[in-house]
């Protein structure tokens, strides 16, 4: 029977995906035959009820030294970050000399302005090429994956943090009993360990199945994320629902006893029971709705090709990992995908190797459809690439079901 890897319940089965790669590795086109891949299938815990994966891909084969993410390529997380940094300045690093400690920090998104603002801080990631990044903006980074060991070492040179932030990074460990014991290591007795994460909640509603790829290997749930604090002797005091990347919580942790959990807590818990992300029915329609979705991409995609159009991928997303290789579709259907991200370009997508080329190429001349797989950026994307639809062009989305803007 599989375990929990949180609570050491028994884990039942509910979604497969099959054969997928690892969702970071775009491949060198001088270099193809040696990608990796992995089973992805999901299932969720009967006792504490986290859905996570069954199968974990090695850390080090998804975040490598060139690991290409960089999460400044959005101006508008950008600006979540800033209004993140501000926040955590005025309410928790107060004190005379505070300490602030980021997971996953990547190219110092959010750092930068607690950097500016004179305040101690340190980001741990592996990913050395994007901490490069973040050292450029004068942002102070250990090119290391954060673990227990991690923890005391900081604790030691630096003393305890008062607050240790994380986004989009806590629910890609799976050695989550490692990250708590550290955070216990590290953080101040009245410190917070403050992470945010996509929702559970919005990826079933609105059937975001591509959030789901080797690195998402946690599906959080204010419930799940509240039982699985109790478990490493911690205590949910605050939840925050986000609007990015589709829907996301800010979970605010706190030593068991330390602080009063904010009322926000119990009411989107109540909300949340209403969603029976506890139950099989839930993952069972989830998985019909994938079906249709799959289905419905893929014939409207056939169709549109018959017809002689030519179709685009925008956004080399690591969602789009899933969706492509789930649905099967390669260069034959969307002959090239479109991305700003320069670590990107001139590489092929993991698995089924459509090209990745600079936007300054997607008008030259515009195809008759784009597939929006950077979806959750669609504000922003859109409004760049105006003259895209002003032409005629058509986007294509997949979420929450199949259809063109
Ligand atoms: N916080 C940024 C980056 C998210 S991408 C944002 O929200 O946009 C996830 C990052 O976590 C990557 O840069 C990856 O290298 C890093 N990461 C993965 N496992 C980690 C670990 N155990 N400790 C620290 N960083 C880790
Ligand atoms: P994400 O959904 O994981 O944040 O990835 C978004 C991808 O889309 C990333 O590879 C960068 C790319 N992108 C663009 O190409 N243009 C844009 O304007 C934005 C916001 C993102
Ligand atoms: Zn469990």
């Amino acid at each position: 029977m599989l375990r929990c890897r949180v609570c050491g319940g028994a884990v039942r089965e509910c979604l497969d995906f099959g054969r997928q790669p690892v969702s970071s590795a775009f491949v060198d086109p001088a270099h193809t035959g040696a990608e990796l891949f992995f089973r992805l299938a999901v299932g969720f815990c009967t006792s504490c009820t986290m859905v996570q994966q069954l199968e974990e891909v090695p850390r080090d084969e998804m975040f490598r030294f060139d690991y290409p993410y960089r999460s400044s390529g959005s101006t508008v997380m950008r600006k979540h970050f800033q209004q993140t940094a501000r926040q955590l300045l005025d309410t928790e690093l107060t004190g005379p000399d505070p300490f602030a400690v980021e997971i996953g920090s990547n190219d110092g998104i959010l750092l930068q302005d607690i950097a500016e603002a004179g305040v101690r801080h340190l980001g741990v990631d592996p990913s050395g090429e994007a901490a490069e990044v973040a050292r450029a903006k004068g942002i102070r980074v250990r090119v290391e994956f954060f673990e227990e060991s991690t923890a005391r070492a900081i604790r030691a040179e630096h003393g305890p943090a008062d607050v240790i932030f994380s986004a989009n990074t806590i629910s890609h460990i799976a050695y989550i009993d490692s990250i708590f014991r550290g955070v216990d290591a590290l953080l101040a007795p009245n410190g917070v360990f403050v992470f945010e994460d996509r929702y559970l909640g919005d990826i079933i509603e609105h059937t975001y199945f591509d959030q789901i790829y080797d690195e998402h290997f946690y599906l959080f749930s204010i419930h799940s994320v509240q039982a699985m604090a109790a478990q490493f002797g911690f205590a949910l005091v605050g939840a925050e629902r986000l609007p990015v990347h589709g829907g996301a919580v800010r979970y605010t942790v706190a030593r068991a006893g330390a602080r009063r959990p904010a009322p926000e807590v119990a009411e989107l818990l109540a909300r949340e029971r209403e969603l029976g992300l506890g139950l099989p029915e839930t993952y069972e329609r989830f998985a019909a709705n994938i079906r249709r979705t799959r289905d419905d991409l893929l014939a409207l995609l056939r169709r549109l090709r018959a017809e002689g159009h030519r179709i685009v991928g925008y956004g080399a997303t690591q969602k789009s990992a899933t969706v492509a290789n789930y649905c099967g579709i390669g260069p034959d259907l969307v002959s090239a995908v479109y991305d700003s991200t320069r670590e990107k370009q001139g590489r092929l997508t993991p698995g089924v190797h459509i090209p990745v080329l600079p936007p300054e190429e997607f008008g030259a001349p515009y195809p008759a459809y784009a597939l929006l797989f950077a979806w959750n950026h669609a504000e922003e994307i859109m409004a760049k690439e105006r003259q895209f639809r002003e032409s005629g062009g058509r986007w294509i989305l997949y979420v929450p079901d199949v259809h063109i803007v």
